[in-house]
């Protein structure tokens, strides 16, 4: 079976975890700061924040930013559930984008359009890792506060930066489907003191030098997570080669045949999923379950997440996520793939279309 997606952990992670194990410091400690600060330097950020998720990172970046009850926020309507929820758990309203046809990002246009006099932050993802086009975001909501949601973009690049540049907070995912993993694991990025004062105040109990200020829960990393995290940053740019080599060879057997997400002119992704568009006619789940016999792992690529029970009763029509979310076809991608294993998805993908 060639899966989804595996994690890349070699002799090098399982001793730094081991050297943890044995030091009995297991939570948050000089190896989380260590993580912190190489993420952050890597992504041109003064702060790095470490937190236990992806979505711990974005739930304290709007509480950071003070978005709550009476505040609308922006969220691109094709993703992971996380950021809507986070927005839904602020307790603000959440006014879902449509996304673009080709980049499967919502576009500067549709957030400046949808942006209202109560709209107090725009999320912007960079979805599967290609970059959103950041500057043409950047000018169009001028200086509303912008959180990205960087989950899976880590090793990506806009034309002007590396992705996790864009946010007043920028949030990172370090779970196993992402381009490195801790386990579980997230990390907020920012260059505002103030915002990373706070964010740190919020993952660790509302404490601020000693003292108890705000009530607030754990959403601290551990030093398992970080020591793993750390070794995987030394194999960072081997897995962005490597996956990029494979997402090549998946764009030059499929992209005749079937829709699959193009970068904008001058950006880099970093191929964290590789999806494509079903041709009308095809129902997904059958589809991959005749890959599955196949041997071959596919699944949902993502989610119109206004169409989800989390979201009964919104009556919004966001009919490009809504197209992608019933048609999108998510495929094996991860560092460790033969060519051959690529080669071998082609076949029996383009073998169940033709039967
Ligand atoms: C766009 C996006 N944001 C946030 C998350 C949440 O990250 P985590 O699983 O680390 O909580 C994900 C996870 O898949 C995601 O795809």
């Amino acid at each position: 079976m060639i899966h989804l997606a595996k994690p890349w952990i070699g002799e090098d992670e399982r001793r730094a975890v081991a050297a943890v194990l044995e030091s009995g410091q297991l939570v948050q400690g000089a190896l989380v700061e260590r993580f912190e600060q190489a993420v952050a330097a890597l992504l041109g950020r003064r702060h790095g924040v470490a937190v236990s998720s992806g979505t711990s990172a974005l739930q304290l970046a709007l509480k950071a930013l003070q978005v709550g009850p009476g505040d609308e926020a922006l969220c691109p309507a094709l993703s992971w559930p996380s950021p809507a929820h986070a927005i839904r758990v602020a307790g603000a309203k959440v006014r879902f984008v449509d996304v673009d046809q080709g980049e499967w990002n919502s576009t500067a246009e549709a957030l400046r359009e949808a942006r209202s006099g109560s709209t107090k932050v725009a999320i912007v993802i960079d979805q599967f890792g290609n970059p959103a086009r950041a500057q043409a975001i950047r000018e169009a909501l001028g200086s509303l506060p912008i959180i990205e949601d960087a989950a899976c973009a880590l090793g990506s690049r806009f034309a002007s930066g590396p992705c996790g540049s864009l946010g007043v907070v920028s949030c990172l995912s370090f779970h196993p489907r992402k381009i490195l993993t801790t386990g579980e694991g997230g990390m907020c990025l920012t260059d505002d003191d103030d915002v990373a004062d706070k964010l740190r105040t919020l993952r660790n109990h509302g404490q601020l030098g000693g003292e108890f200020v705000v009530a607030a829960g754990n959403s601290r990393m551990t030093e398992i997570a970080a020591a793993l995290g750390l070794s995987q940053l030394q194999r960072l740019d081997e897995i962005l080669g490597r996956r990029r080599e494979l997402a090549a060879l998946y764009a030059k057997a499929l992209g005749g045949a079937l829709d699959i997400q193009t970068t904008p002119d001058g950006a880099e992704s970093n191929y964290q999923t590789f999806g494509a568009i079903l041709p009308q006619g095809f129902a997904r789940k059958s589809v991959c379950e005749e890959l599955h016999d196949r041997g071959v792992e596919a699944g949902v690529l993502s989610f119109a997440i206004h169409k989800l029970g989390s979201f009964a009763g919104s009556d919004a029509s966001l009919p490009i996520a809504e197209h992608i979310a019933t048609r999108g076809i998510a495929l094996p991608l991860y560092p460790q793939m033969r060519n051959a294993d690529v080669e071998e998805v082609v076949r029996a993908l383009l073998g169940v279309l033709d039967a």
